[in-house]
């Protein structure tokens, strides 16, 4: 593992930006894992800045999105779908054919999970890994407790998951108790893996993934046994990780 420090969101945003862009200009028909929420909307702006002014191009990309709401769909403007276009897809050049994301709309959970699976495999597997974490240590919508062997599935989010999702109903009745995601060992068969966190928020989650045990317990533990993992952190979410220990990653 390797861990770049950023100051702020605003620097790791930037940090996390230039570390996809190298991926994009060594193999410009890269498989992009991506995901949702808070974490990466800055990541995203700084690659459509970059698109702009002509440094980047997405023609020949293609992206798998980690996870979606069972039951919502781009009609809703909080689905994932409604997001990865809202927040980087409408902005940049990639072909809508190259754009996967879990159906959230299809009722049949297996059927789903399985034309998913397919997806990522017949695209040869996926180059690189973004990935945000949870406060309890969730990778995608694998809480505490998931099976590291599993691949697509639909899980029940859990009571915590909900609460901090709110924020983006109109309450909490609103919030879908359901999900599709890639499952750990989706995440894990990424060739690289580029997780991102800000804030204190993450701090407990960033020590206990990459520097306490590894267990189903916290799911990004997982990520000490991925042989090319890098870390993009803020000062705020490294505040738990001892300084001599810290050092020896950066
Ligand atoms: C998003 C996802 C989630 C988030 C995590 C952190 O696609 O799979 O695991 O990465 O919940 O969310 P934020 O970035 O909002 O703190």
């Amino acid at each position: 593992m390797r861990i770049y420090k950023a100051k702020d969101y605003k620097d790791l945003s930037r940090k996390a930006a230039n570390i996809i862009s190298a991926q994009v200009i060594l193999k410009p028909n890269s498989v992009l894992g991506l995901a949702t929420g808070s974490s990466p909307i800055g990541t995203y702006a700084q690659l459509i800045e970059w698109y702009n002014k002509g440094d980047l191009d997405f023609k020949d990309i293609k992206t798998v999105n980690l996870d979606e709401y069972r039951g919502l769909g781009i009609e809703s403007n909080q689905s994932y779908v409604y997001f990865m276009h809202h927040n980087f897809f409408n902005s940049i050049n990639i072909k809508a054919c190259n754009i996967n994301i879990p159906n959230g709309l299809n009722p049949d959970a297996k059927a789903e999970c399985e034309r998913y699976d397919e997806v990522i495999k017949s695209l040869g597997g996926i180059d690189m890994q973004l990935l945000g974490i949870g406060r309890n240590g969730h990778i995608g919508f694998n809480e505490p407790g998931s099976d590291f062997e599993k691949n697509t599935h639909c899980v029940d989010l859990t009571q915590s998951t909900i609460e901090a999702n709110k924020r983006f109903f109109n309450s909490i009745d609103e919030v879908p108790k359901q999900a599709y995601t890639m499952g750990i060992k989706s995440i894990m068969q990424a060739r690289k893996i580029l997780l991102i966190a800000s804030g204190d928020d993450k701090a407990d989650a960033i020590y206990n993934s990459f520097f306490g045990p590894v267990t189903p317990q916290v799911p990004a533990s997982v990520l000490q046994l991925h042989q090319d993992v890098i870390l993009v952190a803020d000062d705020k979410a490294l505040a738990k990780v001892p300084k001599e220990l810290l050092e020896r990653y950066l």
